[in-house]
């Protein structure tokens, strides 16, 4: 019983990653599953996708490793979070596809709200703004518009769930309807000071509470596995959200420390301790862990398009063939041109939390091509990250650590990260395991079966890569910023 298997439901594929006792990646598994787009704006999975590539890439690792179920001695769970599911408690079936955190069709429901002057009260209770981001607007919207829902739920039929609860319930069979804090903080359901369901939250939404899931730490008993599943019964003992899973995995766990995660999106969490601040500049406030009935807050800064717009690049544009030519387009780049591109495919998220406004390019000449279009695309993600961390300065000026710990696809370039470094006008720290939402979910569960150290020890095993320190002039890194300031104000006023 030496490994632990991490879970990572993602949103877009479903990975299965096995770590030993040193915490090292045995091996990995990953399945990509469809995206379903009906209407514009809008973004579901098939919840049963979720979980055959779950239950099919866990089991693929433990194979591909030479393992037995025998050797897992427990299963950690990270997962895309604010993505809504909603099914029958009785026949496990769902009653509607999954609505992802990306999904906008909940825009006019919030705008309502706002105008009704609710978000006070939302971000009081919960930390967060009224944005069709979180999932409790699209949990109303399936008992809104499914036929017979809203009565079955009621009647306590149906059972909510993000994707953590709805993974853990099909793992149970159908056993345990239970989610962690950090999850439970992005519902907007959530009183986050309190720790429990808000009843006022779900007043405002009309939500019945006989559909919520129990919330546990992050590191707590979730339930067995179906024995049938993996040939025996195996505990699941962690369960955190994938951007304060790569939280844990970057060890912040002191007041002052950051992390970026480059995915789809950017996620930068600044751990603020054990009370919650309020944001002055539009980030949001969440819980960053919840260990022994302890909450950790976070002030968190989501952009929606980061890694996303060098797949735009790729299938869009299609100057690329694949995401790792960007980084050699980029230093090919004519450095007497300044493209400034605004990536606001879908709007823009912190600090703007425009839904409406569309990107733009600026600066353009007869001479701008793939490599000059490659480079502001990077340095779109630097600038959108200065973004962030300003409002953190703002929001937070308690001393703390300056670097910034950095993760996910985009970290692997160099370039990038020299740049981030160079418009941050701070220090870039790349550790030498990128697996770091893995592997916080297996450092959960892995600890809590007793295999791994307490959070003090495991925080020292962090190691470092390398160090990107800042190289730019400042006028230089002042003036950039501030054209990028200045596009980012013209595509709102477009
Ligand atoms: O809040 C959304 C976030 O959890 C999604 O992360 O990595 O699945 O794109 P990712």
């Amino acid at each position: 019983m030496k490994h632990i298997l991490a879970i990572d439901q993602g949103t877009t594929s479903s990975r299965a990653i096995l770590f030993d006792t040193d915490l090292s990646v045995t091996a990995t598994a990953q399945e990509e599953f469809e995206q379903h787009y009906p209407a514009s704006g809008w973004v579901e999975h098939d919840a049963d996708d979720l979980w055959t590539s779950t239950a099919g890439t866990s089991r693929e690792v433990i194979e591909r490793a030479g393992l037995g179920p025998e050797d897992i001695a427990a299963i950690g769970i990270t997962n895309q979070r604010e993505t809504t599911l909603v099914w029958d408690r009785a026949t496990g079936r769902p009653v509607h596809n999954a609505i992802v955190w990306q999904d906008r069709r909940t825009a006019d429901l919030c705008r309502d709200l706002r105008e009704q002057g609710c978000e006070a009260q939302v971000t009081e209770i919960t930390g967060l703004l009224l944005d069709p981001y979180f999932s409790a607007t699209k949990l109303k919207w399936i008992l809104d518009t499914v036929e017979g829902a809203r009565a079955r739920a009621e009647a306590g039929e149906l059972a909510f769930g993000t994707v953590d609860s709805w993974l853990v319930w099909r793992l149970t069979g159908g056993k345990v309807h239970v989610t962690d804090a950090t999850n439970a903080a992005r519902t907007m359901l959530f009183d986050i000071r309190k720790g429990v369901w808000s009843e006022d939250m779900c007043r405002m939404l009309d939500i019945p509470m006989a559909m919520l899931p129990e919330v546990r730490d992050c590191a707590s008993d979730f339930g067995m596995t179906r024995p049938d599943l993996f040939g025996r019964e195996i505990p699941i003992l962690g369960i955190a959200g994938d951007q304060q899973a790569a939280t844990i995995g970057q060890a912040c766990f002191r007041p002052g420390m950051l992390k970026s995660t480059y995915g789809t999106g950017c996620f930068a969490l600044l751990n603020t301790g054990d009370a919650p601040v309020a944001s002055k500049n539009r980030l949001l406030t969440t819980i960053a862990y919840q260990m022994d009935g302890k909450r950790t807050y976070a002030l968190e800064g989501s952009i929606f398009i980061a890694g996303a717009v060098v797949q735009w690049l790729r299938d869009g544009l299609q100057v690329i063939r694949s995401a790792a030519e960007t980084q050699g387009l980029a230093e090919r780049a004519d450095p007497g041109q300044d493209l400034v591109l605004v990536p606001a495919f879908t709007g823009l998220g912190a600090p703007y939390w425009n839904a409406d406004c569309r990107g733009g390019v600026f600066g353009l000449t007869r001479n701008s091509g793939p490599a000059e279009f490659a480079r502001a695309a990077l340095e779109s993600v630097g600038y959108q990250t200065r973004d962030l961390l300003e409002a953190m300065r703002a929001d937070w000026s308690a001393e703390g650590d300056t670097a910034l710990r950095v993760d996910g696809g985009m970290s692997a370039s160099d370039w990038a990260m020299q740049f981030l470094a160079d418009i941050l006008g701070a220090p870039v720290d790349r550790p030498k395991v990128l697996e770091t939402t893995a592997m916080g979910a297996a450092w959960l569960a892995g600890q809590r079966a007793g295999l791994y150290p307490a959070m003090a020890e495991f925080g020292e095993t962090w190691a470092l890569d390398r160090s990107f320190t800042p190289a730019m002039e400042s006028d230089e890194r002042e003036a950039r910023y501030g054209r990028w300031k200045r596009a980012v104000a013209a595509v709102q006023a477009v």
